[in-house]
């Protein structure tokens, strides 16, 4: 005999299945009982199977494709339990002018989330890029302490509360600039206000939103190659400094903007993240993850579709070796939008070719990616 609660919980799963929107039902999917287009949502969802192994799973979304396209809301809504503002919450899209924000996406996709039980990472306070271009002939050093303070404030401040975790500082080390630290002396912020900035960029943070998890975001420290194994070590060294000097740190994001076709492996260079986030007792989040399939040879999609699910498998099982890592976002969710695609500059192999790097295709159905994505969450170790 059902109670009455199992009865109403039976009743609407079936017709959630009957309602299965016909997105869902993708290219492939029906060829086996376990991948019809029911399993993949619900009990068989990303994030399912993610918080089943204590992970936060999601992706970046879209401004434009969250205001104008509800089948991505949807899949938001179904996949993922944790999501990130690709664009609506950095300076440029913020600040259209000197004394004025415009937060009108970036409060959209954090009631969006909130409505839908799911956490979001604010991405982000400080970056060389992505500066409005006001930001040249107005900021200098007389100001730029000021200005950057009062930004986290007035971002931070407004969301407080609301942020899972917050990109204080995203990508502040580039070997190239030639300083024995590795900082990015290049960058706007450095040029006005030296190494400083960083740590009054975390502590200006833990002020605004006590309650953020505040994160150090790079890329490029993945692979284990001289040039990343250098990047790996300074942004290392770099949190090893800033929890000496007890400045407010919480977490470590790895990018995670890897190629499906590589000389190189990652397993050491993500074990050696891993190990020095433990020592440091940071939790580690993997927040931008996408497979560039540029340099995959062949021509045919369903075989390129499987070198990157591949990839897409054997980075997280790197990645979820270890109990540090406790998210894991990919840089957008369908490839109708990814990055990767915005002009040629990722596509130099294949540029009449479209890269297809993340877990849903641009359909809305689920490549393999998706199935490796998902087992791979069902071979990690609970955290
Ligand atoms: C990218 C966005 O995806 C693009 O839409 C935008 O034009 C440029 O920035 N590392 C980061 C992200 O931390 O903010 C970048 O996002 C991708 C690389």
């Amino acid at each position: 005999m059902l109670t009455r609660r199992e009865w109403i919980r039976q009743a609407a799963s079936v017709t959630a299945a009957v309602a299965m929107p016909e997105f869902l039902i993708g290219r492939g999917l029906a060829r086996t009982p376990a991948n019809n287009a029911q399993a993949i949502t619900g009990a068989g969802s990303l994030k399912t199977h993610a918080a089943a192994r204590g992970l936060l799973t999601g992706c970046a979304v879209n401004a434009a494709l969250f205001r104008d396209d509800e089948r991505f809301r949807q899949l938001l809504a179904e996949q993922y339990n944790i999501v990130v503002p690709e664009n609506c919450l950095k300076w440029n899209i913020l600040r259209p002018t000197v004394d004025t924000y415009d937060f009108a996406d970036a409060d959209s996709v954090v009631e969006f989330a909130e409505a839908h039980g799911m956490k979001v990472r604010g991405h982000n306070f400080v970056w060389h890029e992505a500066l409005p271009s006001w930001f040249a002939a107005t900021i200098n050093k007389d100001n730029a302490e000021k200005f950057l303070v009062d930004h986290i404030h007035t971002v931070g401040g407004r969301y407080k509360g609301k942020i899972h975790s917050w990109d204080v500082v995203n990508e502040a080390i580039w070997i190239p600039d030639g300083r024995t630290d590795g900082l990015r002396s290049s960058s706007p912020w450095f040029q006005f206000l030296g190494p400083g900035y960083i740590d009054l960029a975390f502590r200006t943070a833990r002020g605004a939103d006590p309650s953020a998890l505040l994160t150090y975001n790079d890329y490029g420290i993945e692979y284990d190659n001289d040039e990343e194994g250098k990047k790996r070590t300074a942004v290392l060294a770099l949190l090893r400094r800033m929890k000496a000097d007890k400045v407010p740190l919480d977490a470590l994001g790895i990018q995670s903007h890897i190629r499906a076709v590589s000389k190189d492996g990652f397993n050491r260079g993500v074990q050696e993240l891993l190990d020095g986030a433990k020592a440091l007792g940071l939790q580690v989040f993997v927040t931008e993850l996408d497979v560039n399939d540029d340099a995959v040879a062949t021509e045919d999609m369903s075989e390129r579709d499987t070198i990157v699910a591949e990839v897409y498998r054997s980075y997280l099982t790197a990645a979820l070796a270890g109990p540090e890592v406790k998210a894991v976002l990919t840089w957008g969710t369908s490839d109708k939008n990814t990055w990767l695609n915005n002009g040629t500059k990722f596509r130099k192999q294949h540029p009449d070719r479209l890269q297809r790097p993340l877990p849903f295709d641009p359909d809305y159905a689920p490549p393999p990616a998706f199935f490796a994505m998902r087992e791979s969450f069902d071979q990690a170790k609970k955290r």
